[in-house]
């Protein structure tokens, strides 16, 4: 990490502290230094970070390296993990830490859900998409061979420490993406959006910091409103996601996650401004000509449908779409096929005139 000499040792001074239900989430560049250690407990740490970083790890002696990326939500490095801790007889008032970006906290928060019952956490997320999204709101997962997430429970954190500066070695497209979470929520929010896109030199600054402030702010207030996912409020945080998920799933995973959404971010603004919503398609086409996501996209909606049916908000009556009235007022709505098919093609004529391949 390139701005560790910016860390102060020892101290804990957030430039934002706030509630998601009963998480305290701290924001601050420079706070990793000053994160408390447990009296007792365990330290699992992304092993995709960096080898500058070992020195700025959290120092606890018992400490295991979990792998990047999707392979950590797995059910063998679960029980990997469950036999270490039990090897450690780390008791049941033990907490566990976790340092790494949405995968290695994923699998933390189900670790730490289920070893023992349940035993309390705190988060150290390193990833922009962790900062603004998978840390925060308690919701753990695994992986089966089947799917995606399959396996899971609410467990949320004790705290969640989001230091800024940690991004500063995460790769460009890893930030890209995560961008592309936060302008969700700004399209959610209404207010959030603070209007620009970031580039990695920014991560030390003050406007970054109040940008990821403003997108976990909106976040963690949805969160409280609907802390298990029973009101359907969380729903309207897959904004975008209906078609993204599909193209991302089509695509094979040549589509990243953020290119997915962002190219579902404009589809659903233009089925939006179809059902008479107020625009927002100049803000995603903005969106799409930052990020430049490849076109990777059938020519057609049919088979796209199979991946869309297995979407979360899909009942036995079919696809549901979460729409935008306006920024700041999000709508689920059921929309005819023919719509959806007439808007593909918009949406399809649309890209290519960004410069969209
Ligand atoms: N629980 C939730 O509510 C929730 C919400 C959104 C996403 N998720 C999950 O999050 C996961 C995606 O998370 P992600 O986007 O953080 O990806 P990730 O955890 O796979 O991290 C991406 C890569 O970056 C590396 N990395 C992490 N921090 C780094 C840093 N600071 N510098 C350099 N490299 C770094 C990782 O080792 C990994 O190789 C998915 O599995 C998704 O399902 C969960």
């Amino acid at each position: 990490m390139s701005s560790r000499s910016e860390l102060r040792p020892g101290s804990l001074a957030p430039a934002a502290k706030l509630s998601a239900g009963k998480t305290s989430v701290l924001i601050g560049r420079g706070l990793l230094a000053g994160v408390p250690l447990p009296e007792r407990g365990a330290l699992l740490y992304d092993a995709g970070l960096p080898d500058s970083w070992s020195a700025a790890l959290p120092a606890l002696e018992q400490r295991l390296a979990v792998p990047a990326g999707e392979q950590a939500k797995t059910l063998a490095v679960y029980e990997q993990v469950l036999r270490r801790l039990a090897d450690w007889a780390l008791p049941r008032g033990a907490e566990l830490l976790a340092v790494g970006g949405g995968c290695t906290t994923d699998l933390a928060g189900f670790v730490a859900a289920t070893y023992l019952r349940g035993v309390a956490l705190r988060l150290i997320p390193t990833t922009l998409l962790a900062m603004v999204d998978a840390a925060v709101g308690g919701k753990t997962a695994l992986n089966l061979p089947e799917g995606k997430n399959l396996v899971g429970a609410f467990w949320p954190p004790e705290a969640v420490y989001i230091d800024p500066l940690l991004l500063s070695t995460l790769p460009e497209a890893a930030f890209k993406d995560g961008q592309v979470e936060m302008f969700k929520h700004g399209l959610l929010d209404g207010a959030a959006w603070p209007g620009r896109f970031f580039s990695p030199e920014d991560v030390a600054s003050e406007q970054l910091e109040r940008a990821i402030t403003a997108s976990v702010t909106f976040k963690a207030g949805v969160v409280a409103r609907d802390p298990q996912e029973r009101s359907g409020l969380r729903a309207q945080l897959n904004l975008g996601h209906t078609l993204g998920h599909a193209l991302e799933a089509w695509s094979g995973h040549r589509l990243s996650h953020g290119q997915a959404v962002a190219l579902g971010l404009h589809f659903m603004a233009l089925l939006s401004e179809a059902l008479g919503g107020s625009g927002v398609a100049s803000e995603t086409a903005a969106l799409l000509r930052w990020l430049r996501p490849p076109l990777l996209c059938p020519p057609e909606l049919a088979p796209l449908l199979p991946w869309m049916a297995r979407d979360k908000k899909a009942d036995l009556q079919g696809l549901r779409f979460t729409l935008l009235r306006a920024p700041g007022q999000p709508y689920l709505e059921r929309v005819p096929q023919g719509l959806l098919a007439s808007t593909y093609a918009a949406f399809l004529r649309s890209s290519a005139q960004l410069g969209l391949v």
